[in-house]
């Protein structure tokens, strides 16, 4: 009985897919015409489209945007937009841990993160958690610079900015080995 009504769903379902895709435009033989022109669905993306999504920074700092930011500044955003989920201070809780000075192993900024510029870019793209995408440059590089300092890694007062923020040596920097293994039987 399954099989005959997971046939019949099966068939419905393909003649549905068939009748469907029968009423599309045909595709021209050129197949590297645009997929909306064959579907009609959505539009090309416009370079504004591309930037808002275009916003990585790397280990390196590539990408930072305009703007600076200092730890006072910092502390007054995330007591509103990130401690109710991460403490007070970064390591209350009921979310991850951010701020570690002992040598405890739970991960945190100062001592897994082995790079600042990339502290800057994940709470840029996704936090506050429920909130993501919302904070200004300059908030970022405010945030940042409160994580870090809180985590002892800049000097109090440090400003943050494209030129400072990749200047800044993480500690747990040299945890990290660079994986040049080429594999096969070298590595068994
Ligand atoms: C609604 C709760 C919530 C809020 C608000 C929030 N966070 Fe988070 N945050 C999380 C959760 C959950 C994770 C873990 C996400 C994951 O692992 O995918 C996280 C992870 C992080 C991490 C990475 C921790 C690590 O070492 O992996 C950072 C940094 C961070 N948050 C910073 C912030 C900052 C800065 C703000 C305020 C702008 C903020 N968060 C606001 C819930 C929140």
């Amino acid at each position: 009985m399954m099989k005959t009504i997971f046939k019949i769903t099966t068939s419905v379902l393909l003649l549905s897919w068939a009748s469907g895709f029968r009423s599309f435009p045909k595709p021209s033989p050129a197949w590297g015409i645009a997929s909306d022109t064959i579907f009609n669905l959505g539009r090309p993306a416009t370079p504004a489209d591309i930037n808002r999504w275009d916003i990585d920074v790397r280990p390196d700092g590539k990408g930072l945007p305009k703007g600076s930011g200092m730890a006072r500044k910092g502390k007054t955003i995330f007591a509103q937009k990130c401690a109710a989920c991460h403490g007070v201070t970064g390591v209350e809780g009921p979310n991850d841990k951010l701020v570690s000075t002992d040598s405890s192993q739970v991960k945190a900024i100062g001592n897994y993160w082995p790079y600042a510029t990339t502290v800057f870019d994940y709470i840029r793209r996704a936090m506050p958690f429920n909130q993501p995408g919302t904070l200004t440059d300059e908030e970022v590089y405010s945030l940042t610079a409160f994580l870090l300092e809180a985590n002892q890694v800049i000097k109090p007062g440090t400003e943050l900015n494209a030129q400072t923020l990749p200047a800044v040596r993480m500690p747990a920097l040299k945890k990290y080995i660079l994986d040049d293994r080429t594999g096969g039987p070298i590595i068994r």
